[in-house]
């Protein structure tokens, strides 16, 4: 599904991923931790062709194809999807006109509404005045009307209370299982690993991967030992 090899960039002339190789498989999910600052919202924004954040070395390959300097909506056409960590508000357009303009079946669309407790912020605007989670709860709700095939999700539970993150695990598993899709998903407080199979999970420090391993597994060795531990084990450079 996506292949990265070698892959370096830059942000304001500083090196922020060095040689990066990754790989995700159709059906995969993929775990990314690490500190605050590593990288990880740059490799999503890297992998979208986000202005300023493209690569200086490397290939980005998304269903056999090199996407290195295809436009962001045409990766989107593709089958890309994002869940933002820091999603924008939209004022002017309601969040019910971007549901419509995404799956014309209002049936699923009111559906994942009501699961994700959106319904009356159908009329709203996009993200204008919704709170933390809410705006969280809308990102999952576009992103799976939008029916992508790897799903980048940046965060997607923080700031969402445990009930809600209970709803946005099970509805996100059911899609990434039912419909045999991938994601990346990146996690500090590893609350969403409880509703998602992921066999593989890394680390990203000092602008490389390292650590290939059960994302449960690594989560607790850095709550208890730290970021810096995940150099020094058993796990390797990913490749
Ligand atoms: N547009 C930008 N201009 C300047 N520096 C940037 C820009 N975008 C990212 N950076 C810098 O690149 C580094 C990596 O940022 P990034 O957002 O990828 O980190 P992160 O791993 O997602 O961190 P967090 O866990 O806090 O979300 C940081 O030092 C950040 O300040
Ligand atoms: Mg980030």
């Amino acid at each position: 599904m996506l292949e990265i090899k070698n892959l370096s960039v830059d942000i304001e002339g500083k090196r922020i991923l060095e040689n990066i190789n990754l790989t995700i498989k159709k059906g995969e999910t993929l775990i990314l931790f690490g500190p605050n600052g590593s990288g990880k919202s740059t490799l999503i924004k890297a992998i979208m062709g986000f202005k300023g954040y493209s690569a200086v070395k490397g290939s980005i390959v998304f269903k056999g194809r090199e996407i290195n300097r295809l436009a962001t909506e045409k990766r989107v056409k593709m089958g890309l999807g994002l869940m933002y960590q820091h999603p924008p508000a939209i004022r002017g357009v309601k969040l019910e006109q971007i549901a419509d303009f995404l799956d014309k079946d209002k049936n699923r669309t009111d559906g994942l509404a009501e699961k994700l407790s959106l319904t009356k912020h159908l009329h709203r605007d996009i993200n204008m005045g919704f709170s933390g989670g809410e705006m969280k709860r809308a990102e999952l709700f576009q992103l799976i009307l939008q029916n992508p095939d790897l799903l980048l999700l940046d965060e997607p539970e923080s700031g969402v209370d445990i009930e809600n993150i209970s709803t946005m695990g099970k509805v996100l598993s059911e899609y990434l299982e039912k419909e045999g899709k991938s994601a990346l998903i990146i996690t500090h407080t590893g609350y969403i690993l409880d509703y998602i199979k992921s066999q593989r999970g890394c680390v990203l420090l000092n602008k490389q991967f390292w650590c290939v391993g059960s994302p449960k597994e690594m989560f607790d060795t850095i709550r208890e030992q730290g970021y810096e531990k995940c150099k020094g084990c058993v796990c390797h450079q990913m490749s």
